[in-house]
């Protein structure tokens, strides 16, 4: 019977974030109940087993009874289920504030109810919105300009007044946008879809294209999670941290997919956008306070794609809706 240094319940955790995050926790010695629709197949965690130390619970987080059962027994808890980007929230409002916000309420009843001692929350960098200032800190003003990016802050301000009696060390989490390779792949954030659109079209659309934007490599992601898990309670209670690593215009990351995947043949293509969130994302203190560094680059996650799109394991990239969160929710029309 293998031993395990303690159990994790990670809502969403099949998602694009979970899918690199549960391996590593359970390489980690973890046992992982993850909590999930599945929205985007249910296939992500088949290498698994009960005997590996992990748990798949097909449910929503708006069902307080699943929470309570997904929270039962666990260490820690890691909140990343969500309608997780703009166009996907905007299909929906209604769905996506019953997700995003209202079942936030009902995730801390359940912490509240179970052994937990670990509570993280993924939030979102794009709370910050548009920034004058060059260096956006955790303590720079908030301007979320989109319900998606509202509502992730609101959800802050729910975890910043909870005043639970078991004694949580709750931590809030801002990422930058994610890019590279994982098993549950998003092709709808910046760095990836300009990956693909060179990999397919030989064109790069660059939507914008002055717009400074943070991103931090999913296998950089996936460490902070374990890291925020082993530290000591102290150093992470009741704080917030930045994590992102190289901040980037979107037009410098199109040039960098085109030096990476070496093709003389990809064409820069200018679209107008009308997305203006443009921020310089500083992460210095997940640095200092929890010993936090960045290890893979944005070059390393246009090559991590351009590889396993090159070994045929990217069917369809541009198109497939298990990749473009908004098609797939057209497709779902979830309730
Ligand atoms: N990926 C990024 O660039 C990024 C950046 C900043 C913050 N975040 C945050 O990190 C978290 C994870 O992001 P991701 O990219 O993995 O998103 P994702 O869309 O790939 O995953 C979200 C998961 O939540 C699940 N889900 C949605 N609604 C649910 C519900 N009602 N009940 C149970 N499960 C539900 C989906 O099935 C999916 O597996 C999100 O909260 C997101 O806002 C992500």
């Amino acid at each position: 019977m293998r031993e395990f240094k303690g159990t994790v319940a990670i809502t969403g955790g099949g998602g694009y974030v979970g899918s690199a995050l549960v391996p590593d926790l359970i390489e980690a010695g973890y046992r992982v109940k993850v909590l999930d629709l599945f929205l985007y197949g249910e296939e992500v965690f088949d290498q698994y087993s009960s005997e590996d130390g992990l748990f798949c619970i097909k449910g929503d987080v708006r069902d307080p009874s699943v929470l309570e059962a997904a929270f039962s027994d666990t260490d820690a808890v890691i909140h990343l289920a969500c309608i997780s980007n703009d166009p996907s929230f905007e299909l929906n409002p209604a769905l996506g504030k019953s997700i995003n916000l209202d079942a936030f309420d009902l995730i801390l009843g359940a912490l509240e109810k179970s052994p937990a001692r670990r509570f993280i929350y993924a939030s979102s960098s794009s709370v910050y919105g548009l920034r004058e200032e060059s260096d956006v800190t955790e303590q720079s003003p908030t301007t979320p300009l989109t319900d998606y990016s509202r509502f992730k802050l609101e959800c802050e301000y729910k975890l910043q007044d909870w005043s639970n009696s078991t004694g949580i060390a709750w931590t809030i989490l801002r990422p930058a946008t994610v890019c590279g390779y994982a098993r549950r792949l998003r092709l709808d954030l910046t760095v990836n879809v300009l990956t693909m659109h060179a990999l397919e079209n030989q064109k790069i659309k660059i939507f914008g294209g002055k717009q400074l934007r943070p991103n931090i490599h999913i296998n950089d992601m996936s460490r902070v999670y374990c890291l925020l898990l082993d530290a000591d309670k102290e150093s992470l209670c009741s704080q917030v941290f930045n994590a992102g690593y190289q901040n980037e215009t979107v037009e410098n990351i199109a040039m960098k997919v085109k030096t990476v995947i070496g093709d003389g043949r990809i064409e820069l293509e200018y679209v107008p956008s009308a997305d203006t969130r443009s921020y310089h994302v500083n992460s210095e203190k997940i640095k200092c306070q929890l010993g936090f560094e960045a290890q893979y680059t944005i070059e390393d996650a246009i090559q991590g794609l351009t590889d396993v799109y090159r070994q045929g394991l990217i069917r369809d990239g541009l198109e497939n809706p298990l990749y473009h969160n908004i098609k797939r929710m057209q497709e779902l029309v979830l309730q």
